[in-house]
């Protein structure tokens, strides 16, 4: 095949691929799959001397915006939506749209999940072909100007970059319109983000959308490719320029700046043609003719609330035909045609009976909200943050105070006001901080500038505990079967202990304040079988049988686990020790930078700022990490007695492959030689014909002949395909 037609062949397919792993979550393709046809054609672009049209899949992420985003208006307007809270208010509507028609039509209502996120205006238009391409990405701003983002909704992967003219055609659509719709961040990827916030040392998002809107607006656009952003289209409408030709042709039906003009008869033809041509569906709608239609479509769609991969806040209910919302029109700053019916929001009020105090891995001391529990959205709600010291002199309250409880996106609940009337008289008790650490009596220290108390002790046990949770947790040491209730058994408690009322496993470390007795109610006994992370490695099968509720059968499981954990690689491992500010992607490029937990240990605080993500605050809390000797004792006992590899290829940067010299030879098994010389080239690398002591890779596929017999004389180092492209892939 002529590498312009498997270029143009690779990029369908991948379209393909990524619409049915991004939209329709069905993916067919295995990573690795996917990434071989990603690799490959990203090779076969750089040898190509054709431009790179900006809808391939690989220019999804671009440079950043260089000024800013800049401010754009709108085609027309972004309106919001009138609100209902109960059925009387949806009939009341329901009433008022019916008298608005003529009597003999009847209505119909779309209804479509809400979902809770920010809204976003997407541009299309026409390339040569016909295809319709992504132009202009804006956010809603104040409803008649936005900003233009296009640089992260392009990385958005639900957000087709380009639709084939075939498919416009097959859905009746032409090849330019506008599409509004929802940006969200699904649940799995805000803890996530947030996971690395913390360790991160930066404060948590609230809740998705403010973590949605505040990733849409980062002007890094490869960190929003990372965030994983979803897109929802619920408008399709024409588009400003078919619009504007339109009014000036004495087009009677629409006057700009009312609110927006569909494309299509109806709203859920818009719905199935948004899906048709590529947009991700709202997964819930339902098109019906009646109000207790629409009612009984509601009262369904509130239980799946907790079982949705992104948060819904409601459900809208439009009008579905386009000519009927035409002739109810708008009022002031919302479509009379459409209305949310809000879903009470998940909250509840109940008694703050006490407050303890959780020892983090970090020493930070956190108070917990212990709460009368109460029953908010589906779960029984007992224990709340309240985060630090200034969250609670916000909220001003007591002990004994009556609070109003959230749950939001988050699986941690929130107080959010303390509630006084009759009913609930305020508390009395203030709340004190304690001045030592619950778990050890060492003297909390508040570091100046900071609002957190900490624990400045290293072998606090609480922090042990914290710490060995995180060590063998899911994306860090991945040591399965090694969870809450065996680190605490480990640990000397009793599942008894762990199991009594009052006393959440979470919280194993904390003391109830209110209470007068300023005892750990469960301090760490002598029976424990490890004082380190160190030890988990040399646990012996004799030992875990002796625990509660371990047999033979899991004993040898969790070992054979923690074994396998001592190939985990260095980023792991360094992720794993818990230094401050040090989350994945610092941990990555640690590990990446330095190749060796040697190299990183002798870095020098320079050094460290030298390397892109690492500032001068995480480069001296990494330093003074290494500096300290129990650090450096537990990294000893790691390598030496819990023989953990640790193992990293260092990276090559750029500058580094640009010394080099390669030498090509035989046929590799999916790039042409022109593309592997391009790619070497691209990254800084020479390319040369023959081999000699100045060459340092020699690249060689099948039948490659005399130059290979050269190459290993001289003890050239040697390079099949993949190893090529790893190469490659970790220098630009
Ligand atoms: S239609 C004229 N449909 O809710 C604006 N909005 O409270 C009509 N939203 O700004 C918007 N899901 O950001 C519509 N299926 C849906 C929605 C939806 C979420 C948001 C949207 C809008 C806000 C109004």
């Amino acid at each position: 095949m002529a590498a312009a037609e498997e270029i143009a062949h690779l990029r369908e397919e991948i379209r393909h691929h990524e619409h049915l792993y991004y939209v329709l979550d069905a993916p067919v393709l295995t990573d690795a799959e996917y990434d071989a046809r990603y690799n490959r054609l990203k090779a076969l672009e750089a040898a190509s001397s054709d431009p790179i049209p900006a809808d391939s899949p690989t220019q999804r992420v671009g440079g950043k915006p260089k000024d800013g985003f800049q401010k754009v208006p709108h085609s027309r307007p972004m309106l919001s939506l009138d609100n209902a809270y109960n059925d009387a208010d949806l009939r009341a509507w329901d009433q008022r749209v019916r008298e608005s028609l003529p009597a003999s039509e009847p209505a119909r209502y779309t209804c479509e999940l809400k979902l809770d996120g920010l809204s976003l205006a997407l541009h299309y238009g026409p390339d040569k072909d016909g295809n319709a391409t992504l132009l202009r990405g804006l956010t809603r701003g104040d409803g008649s100007v936005g900003e233009d983002v296009t640089s992260n909704v392009r990385t958005i992967k639900s957000i087709p970059l380009t639709i084939p003219a075939a498919k416009l055609a097959a859905a009746g659509l032409p090849s330019a319109f506008e599409v509004r719709g929802e940006c969200v961040m699904p649940q799995a990827a805000f803890l996530k983000m947030n996971r690395d916030r913390e360790a991160a040392g930066q404060a948590p998002a609230v809740n998705p959308r403010n973590a949605a809107a505040g990733t849409i607006r980062t002007l890094e656009p490869n960190i929003v490719a990372q965030r994983r952003l979803d897109f929802y289209a619920y408008f399709l409408l024409t588009s400003h320029e078919s619009l504007s030709s339109f009014a000036e042709g004495g087009g009677p039906a629409f006057v700009l700046g009312t609110g927006g003009e569909p494309l299509l008869p109806s709203q859920s033809q818009s719905l199935t043609a948004l899906a048709a041509v590529g947009f991700r569906a709202n997964p819930r709608t339902a098109t019906v003719s009646t109000i207790d239609d629409v009612i009984t479509f509601i009262n369904q769609s509130e239980p799946i609330r907790d079982t949705l991969t992104f948060d819904i806040d409601g459900i809208v209910i439009k009008l579905d035909a386009t000519q009927q919302q035409r002739r109810l029109g708008f009022t002031g700053k919302a479509p009379r045609w459409a209305i949310a019916y809000k879903f009470a929001a998940r909250a509840g009020i109940t008694q703050l009976k006490g407050v303890l105090f959780q020892v983090g891995r970090t020493g930070k001391v956190t108070p917990v909200a212990d709460l009368d529990p109460v029953f908010i959205g589906g779960t029984t709600v007992s224990r709340a943050t309240l985060h630090n010291a200034d969250e609670i002199a916000r909220l001003g309250v007591r002990i004994g105070d009556f609070v109003s409880v959230e749950r939001g996106g988050d699986v941690i609940p929130k107080i959010t006001t303390v509630v006084e009337d009759a009913r609930h008289p305020r508390g009395t008790e203030e709340i004190d901080f304690p001045t030592h650490c619950p778990r050890c009596k060492t003297a909390l220290v508040r570091a100046e500038g900071e609002v957190d108390l900490r624990c400045v002790n290293a072998s606090c046990p609480a922090r042990l505990e914290e710490e060995l949770r995180h060590f063998a947790s899911r994306g860090v040491m991945n040591i399965e079967g090694l969870g809450e209730a065996l680190i605490a058994q480990l640990l000397g408690h009793t599942l008894s202990e762990q199991e009594s009322p009052g006393l959440p496993s979470q919280s194993v470390s904390s003391i109830d304040v209110g209470s007068a007795e300023a005892e750990s109610t469960n301090a760490p006994t002598a029976k424990a079988l490890i004082h380190s992370i160190a030890d988990i490695y040399t646990l012996t099968k004799a030992q875990l049988l002796t625990l509660e509720r371990i047999g033979e059968k899991t004993a040898d499981a969790v070992l054979a686990e923690i074994d396998r954990s001592r190939k985990a690689p260095l980023a792991r491992v360094l992720l794993g020790l818990g230094i401050r500010h040090v989350g994945e992607r610092t941990a990555k490029s640690l590990a990446d930078h330095f190749g060796s937990m040697d190299s990183l240990m002798e870095a020098t605080v320079d050094e460290l700022t030298a390397i892109n993500d690492v500032g001068p605050k995480v480069a001296a809390t990494v330093h003074d990490f290494f500096q300290n000797p129990t650090n450096r004792t537990l990294i000893d006992r790691l390598r030496n007695e819990a023989k953990l590899e640790m193992s990293a290829e260092k990276r090559v940067t750029t500058a580094q492959l640009a010394g080099l010299t390669f030498v090509l030879t035989g046929t590799l098994p999916t790039l042409p030689r022109d593309a592997a010389k391009a790619l070497i080239e691209a990254a800084g690398g020479k390319v040369s014909g023959s081999v000699s002591k100045k060459t340092d890779y020699l690249v060689a596929g099948e039948e490659a002949g005399s130059k290979l017999d050269k190459a290993q004389a001289l003890e050239v180092k040697i390079l099949d395909e993949p190893a090529l492209l790893a190469l490659l892939s970790q220098a630009t």
